[in-house]
Protein backbone atom coordinates (compact mmCIF):
# COMPACT_ATOMS: atom_id res chain seq x y z
CA UNK A 1 0.00 0.00 0.00
CA UNK A 2 1.51 3.29 -0.66
CA UNK A 3 0.34 6.77 0.28
CA UNK A 4 -1.40 7.46 -2.67
CA UNK A 5 -3.67 4.29 -2.18
CA UNK A 6 -5.35 5.68 1.23
CA UNK A 7 -7.04 8.37 -1.27
CA UNK A 8 -8.27 5.60 -3.44
CA UNK A 9 -8.95 2.93 -0.91
CA UNK A 10 -11.66 5.30 1.25
CA UNK A 11 -14.05 5.92 -1.78
CA UNK A 12 -15.00 2.41 -2.18
CA UNK A 13 -14.92 2.06 0.93
CA UNK A 14 -11.99 -0.78 1.27
CA UNK A 15 -11.07 -1.17 4.74
CA UNK A 16 -7.63 -0.40 5.73
CA UNK A 17 -5.99 -2.48 8.27
CA UNK A 18 -2.73 -0.94 10.45
CA UNK A 19 -0.33 -2.86 12.95
CA UNK A 20 2.26 -1.37 15.08
CA UNK A 21 6.02 -3.55 14.36
CA UNK A 22 9.08 -2.66 16.90
CA UNK A 23 11.31 -5.55 15.64
CA UNK A 24 13.06 -6.95 12.70
CA UNK A 25 11.44 -10.32 13.56
CA UNK A 26 7.92 -9.72 14.22
CA UNK A 27 7.79 -6.67 11.24
CA UNK A 28 8.65 -9.51 9.15
CA UNK A 29 6.08 -11.37 9.84
CA UNK A 30 4.04 -8.13 9.39
CA UNK A 31 5.50 -8.25 6.06
CA UNK A 32 4.38 -11.40 4.98
CA UNK A 33 0.76 -10.81 6.61
CA UNK A 34 -2.24 -9.42 4.25
CA UNK A 35 -1.92 -6.19 6.51
CA UNK A 36 -1.93 -3.01 4.43
CA UNK A 37 0.18 -0.29 6.41
CA UNK A 38 2.88 -0.88 9.57
CA UNK A 39 3.07 1.74 11.94
CA UNK A 40 6.25 1.93 14.17
CA UNK A 41 4.01 3.65 17.08
CA UNK A 42 5.74 5.32 20.17
CA UNK A 43 3.76 3.14 22.01
CA UNK A 44 7.24 0.65 22.03
CA UNK A 45 8.50 2.93 25.12
CA UNK A 46 5.52 0.87 27.03
CA UNK A 47 5.81 -2.62 25.35
CA UNK A 48 9.66 -2.83 24.13
CA UNK A 49 11.18 -1.27 26.48
CA UNK A 50 8.57 -1.25 30.28
CA UNK A 51 8.11 2.21 30.50
CA UNK A 52 4.46 2.94 32.06
CA UNK A 53 3.97 5.88 29.25
CA UNK A 54 4.62 7.00 25.54
CA UNK A 55 5.90 9.80 27.08
CA UNK A 56 9.43 7.93 27.53
CA UNK A 57 10.06 7.94 23.59
CA UNK A 58 12.74 9.63 22.37
CA UNK A 59 13.73 10.49 18.79
CA UNK A 60 16.88 8.21 18.79
CA UNK A 61 14.23 5.28 20.37
CA UNK A 62 11.74 5.97 17.53
CA UNK A 63 14.62 5.71 14.66
CA UNK A 64 16.53 2.74 16.21
CA UNK A 65 13.21 0.81 16.63
CA UNK A 66 12.52 2.19 12.68
CA UNK A 67 15.45 1.08 11.54
CA UNK A 68 14.96 -2.31 12.33
CA UNK A 69 11.47 -2.51 10.92
CA UNK A 70 12.19 -0.88 8.25
CA UNK A 71 15.20 -3.87 6.89
CA UNK A 72 12.28 -5.99 7.72
CA UNK A 73 9.54 -4.33 5.56
CA UNK A 74 10.20 -3.49 1.68
CA UNK A 75 6.51 -3.56 0.26
CA UNK A 76 4.58 -1.96 2.81
CA UNK A 77 4.14 1.73 3.86
CA UNK A 78 6.22 1.96 7.14
CA UNK A 79 4.68 5.01 9.23
CA UNK A 80 6.98 6.46 12.41
CA UNK A 81 5.83 8.45 15.49
CA UNK A 82 6.75 11.53 16.36
CA UNK A 83 7.43 11.47 19.69
CA UNK A 84 6.65 13.20 22.46
CA UNK A 85 7.69 17.20 22.76
CA UNK A 86 9.75 16.48 19.42
CA UNK A 87 7.00 19.44 17.18
CA UNK A 88 7.19 21.74 20.64
CA UNK A 89 10.94 22.54 20.33
CA UNK A 90 10.54 24.72 17.13
CA UNK A 91 10.94 23.88 13.41
CA UNK A 92 14.84 23.29 13.45
CA UNK A 93 14.18 20.41 15.97
CA UNK A 94 10.84 19.46 14.60
CA UNK A 95 12.53 18.97 11.20
CA UNK A 96 15.80 17.37 12.66
CA UNK A 97 13.07 14.57 14.29
CA UNK A 98 11.22 13.78 10.89
CA UNK A 99 15.07 13.73 9.13
CA UNK A 100 16.59 11.03 11.85
CA UNK A 101 12.83 8.71 11.21
CA UNK A 102 12.94 9.33 7.13
CA UNK A 103 17.06 8.49 7.08
CA UNK A 104 15.92 5.40 9.46
CA UNK A 105 13.71 3.90 6.98
CA UNK A 106 9.87 5.65 7.76
CA UNK A 107 8.00 6.99 5.11
CA UNK A 108 5.60 8.63 6.51
CA UNK A 109 5.09 10.19 10.36
CA UNK A 110 2.36 10.25 12.70
CA UNK A 111 2.08 13.74 14.97
CA UNK A 112 -0.43 13.86 17.75
CA UNK A 113 -2.90 16.92 18.28
CA UNK A 114 -2.85 19.72 16.49
CA UNK A 115 -3.20 22.92 18.58
CA UNK A 116 0.14 24.84 18.83
CA UNK A 117 1.60 22.60 15.98
CA UNK A 118 -0.26 23.25 12.96
CA UNK A 119 2.25 25.40 10.97
CA UNK A 120 4.67 22.59 12.07
CA UNK A 121 2.11 19.67 10.53
CA UNK A 122 1.96 21.95 7.44
CA UNK A 123 5.85 22.29 7.31
CA UNK A 124 6.81 18.63 7.57
CA UNK A 125 3.89 17.91 4.88
CA UNK A 126 5.60 20.82 2.59
CA UNK A 127 9.02 19.04 2.83
CA UNK A 128 7.31 15.80 1.39
CA UNK A 129 7.03 13.76 4.20
CA UNK A 130 3.36 12.35 4.15
CA UNK A 131 1.99 13.12 7.60
CA UNK A 132 -0.88 10.89 9.41
CA UNK A 133 -2.46 12.74 12.34
CA UNK A 134 -3.99 11.43 15.44
CA UNK A 135 -6.56 12.81 17.29
CA UNK A 136 -8.81 11.57 20.38
CA UNK A 137 -7.12 9.72 23.72
CA UNK A 138 -3.41 11.08 22.27
CA UNK A 139 -1.62 9.21 24.61
CA UNK A 140 0.94 11.78 24.56
CA UNK A 141 -1.43 13.53 26.78
CA UNK A 142 -1.90 11.37 29.58
CA UNK A 143 -1.07 13.62 32.28
CA UNK A 144 -3.27 16.48 30.69
CA UNK A 145 -6.14 14.26 30.18
CA UNK A 146 -5.77 13.11 33.83
CA UNK A 147 -5.54 9.63 32.95
CA UNK A 148 -6.58 7.41 29.42
CA UNK A 149 -9.71 8.60 29.34
CA UNK A 150 -11.80 8.37 26.29
CA UNK A 151 -11.87 11.82 24.38
CA UNK A 152 -15.32 13.70 22.94
CA UNK A 153 -17.74 12.67 25.04
CA UNK A 154 -19.60 15.75 25.80
CA UNK A 155 -20.89 18.67 23.02
CA UNK A 156 -17.91 21.10 23.08
CA UNK A 157 -14.97 18.64 23.09
CA UNK A 158 -16.80 16.52 20.14
CA UNK A 159 -17.12 19.99 18.21
CA UNK A 160 -13.35 20.83 19.18
CA UNK A 161 -12.27 17.16 18.06
CA UNK A 162 -14.39 17.21 14.34
CA UNK A 163 -12.84 21.10 13.75
CA UNK A 164 -9.46 19.71 14.11
CA UNK A 165 -9.91 16.34 12.19
CA UNK A 166 -11.23 18.93 9.39
CA UNK A 167 -7.94 21.19 10.19
CA UNK A 168 -5.56 18.45 9.86
CA UNK A 169 -7.01 17.21 6.41
CA UNK A 170 -7.07 21.14 5.45
CA UNK A 171 -2.91 21.20 6.28
CA UNK A 172 -2.55 18.18 3.91
CA UNK A 173 -2.25 14.52 6.45
CA UNK A 174 -3.04 11.88 4.48
CA UNK A 175 -4.81 9.96 7.21
CA UNK A 176 -5.66 10.29 10.55
CA UNK A 177 -6.04 8.10 13.31
CA UNK A 178 -8.91 8.75 15.73
CA UNK A 179 -8.52 6.72 19.08
CA UNK A 180 -11.09 6.16 22.02
CA UNK A 181 -13.44 8.83 20.76
CA UNK A 182 -17.09 7.63 20.99
CA UNK A 183 -18.09 5.38 17.86
CA UNK A 184 -20.88 8.21 16.78
CA UNK A 185 -18.59 10.85 16.77
CA UNK A 186 -16.00 8.60 14.69
CA UNK A 187 -18.82 7.77 12.29
CA UNK A 188 -19.29 11.68 12.09
CA UNK A 189 -15.66 12.88 11.33
CA UNK A 190 -15.11 9.77 9.01
CA UNK A 191 -18.63 10.96 7.07
CA UNK A 192 -16.58 14.59 6.66
CA UNK A 193 -13.07 13.90 5.87
CA UNK A 194 -12.16 12.91 2.15
CA UNK A 195 -9.10 11.21 3.91
CA UNK A 196 -9.45 7.87 5.67
CA UNK A 197 -10.02 7.42 9.44
CA UNK A 198 -8.12 4.82 10.71
CA UNK A 199 -9.50 3.88 14.64
CA UNK A 200 -8.39 1.81 17.48
CA UNK A 201 -11.28 2.38 20.17
CA UNK A 202 -13.56 4.09 18.16
CA UNK A 203 -16.43 2.01 16.89
CA UNK A 204 -16.69 0.27 13.59
CA UNK A 205 -17.49 2.80 10.98
CA UNK A 206 -14.15 4.21 10.05
CA UNK A 207 -12.17 3.50 7.60
CA UNK A 208 -9.72 1.16 8.93
CA UNK A 209 -8.74 -0.46 12.39
CA UNK A 210 -5.18 0.17 13.93
CA UNK A 211 -4.03 -2.15 16.78
CA UNK A 212 -0.15 -2.93 18.70
CA UNK A 213 1.12 -6.21 17.48
CA UNK A 214 1.95 -7.10 21.10
CA UNK A 215 -1.57 -6.53 22.06
CA UNK A 216 -3.65 -8.52 19.87
CA UNK A 217 -0.99 -11.26 19.80
CA UNK A 218 -1.67 -11.76 23.30
CA UNK A 219 1.77 -11.15 24.44
CA UNK A 220 2.00 -7.72 26.55
CA UNK A 221 0.05 -7.91 30.02
CA UNK A 222 -1.91 -4.39 30.21
CA UNK A 223 -3.58 -4.66 26.89
CA UNK A 224 -6.48 -1.36 27.11
CA UNK A 225 -10.00 -2.90 27.37
CA UNK A 226 -11.02 -2.49 23.85
CA UNK A 227 -8.52 -4.68 22.32
CA UNK A 228 -9.17 -7.68 20.80
CA UNK A 229 -7.16 -10.73 21.39
CA UNK A 230 -6.35 -12.82 17.96
CA UNK A 231 -3.40 -15.49 19.80
CA UNK A 232 -3.21 -16.44 23.75
CA UNK A 233 0.62 -15.14 23.08
CA UNK A 234 1.72 -15.05 26.85
CA UNK A 235 0.38 -18.73 27.46
CA UNK A 236 2.02 -20.25 24.38
CA UNK A 237 5.20 -18.27 25.21
CA UNK A 238 5.09 -19.35 28.51
CA UNK A 239 4.13 -22.71 27.61
CA UNK A 240 6.97 -23.50 24.72
CA UNK A 241 9.60 -21.97 27.59
CA UNK A 242 8.22 -24.75 30.45
CA UNK A 243 8.69 -27.05 28.09
CA UNK A 244 11.95 -26.34 27.26
CA UNK A 245 12.92 -26.04 30.58
CA UNK A 246 11.55 -29.50 31.79
CA UNK A 247 13.32 -31.08 29.06
CA UNK A 248 16.30 -29.52 29.98
CA UNK A 249 16.26 -30.72 33.64
CA UNK A 250 15.13 -34.07 32.64
CA UNK A 251 18.14 -34.09 29.70
CA UNK A 252 15.50 -34.94 26.87
CA UNK A 253 17.34 -32.06 25.14
CA UNK A 254 19.75 -32.26 23.25
CA UNK A 255 17.98 -35.35 21.67
CA UNK A 256 20.67 -38.00 22.68
CA UNK A 257 22.32 -39.70 19.25
CA UNK A 258 24.79 -42.07 18.97
CA UNK A 259 28.33 -40.61 20.87
CA UNK A 260 30.51 -38.97 19.05
CA UNK A 261 34.25 -40.21 19.93
CA UNK A 262 36.84 -37.98 19.23
CA UNK A 263 40.56 -37.19 19.56
CA UNK A 264 42.79 -39.64 21.23
CA UNK A 265 40.07 -42.12 21.86
CA UNK A 266 38.74 -42.39 18.01
CA UNK A 267 42.53 -42.95 17.21
CA UNK A 268 42.25 -46.30 19.33
CA UNK A 269 45.23 -44.67 22.02
O1 LIG B 1 1.94 4.21 19.36
C1 LIG B 1 0.93 3.56 19.07
O2 LIG B 1 0.84 2.36 19.34
C2 LIG B 1 -0.17 4.26 18.42
C3 LIG B 1 -1.50 3.60 18.24
C4 LIG B 1 -2.41 4.43 17.40
C5 LIG B 1 -1.54 2.23 17.81
O3 LIG B 1 0.01 5.37 18.06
Amino acid sequence: MKITDFYNYKKPGRKISMITAYDYTLAALAAESAVDCILVGDSLAMVMHGHCSTIAATVDMMALHTAAVSRAVKHKLVVADLPFLSMRKGLGPAMEAVEKLARAGARAVKAEGLDGHGEIISHIIGSDMPVMGHLGLTPQSVNKFGGYKAQGGDPASAQHLTDQALELERLGCFALVLECVPEMLAERITGLLKIPVIGIGAGSFTDGQVLVLQDMLGLYGAPPPFVKKYMDGRRLVVEALNNFDSEVKNQVLPERGPRVVSGAAAQGE
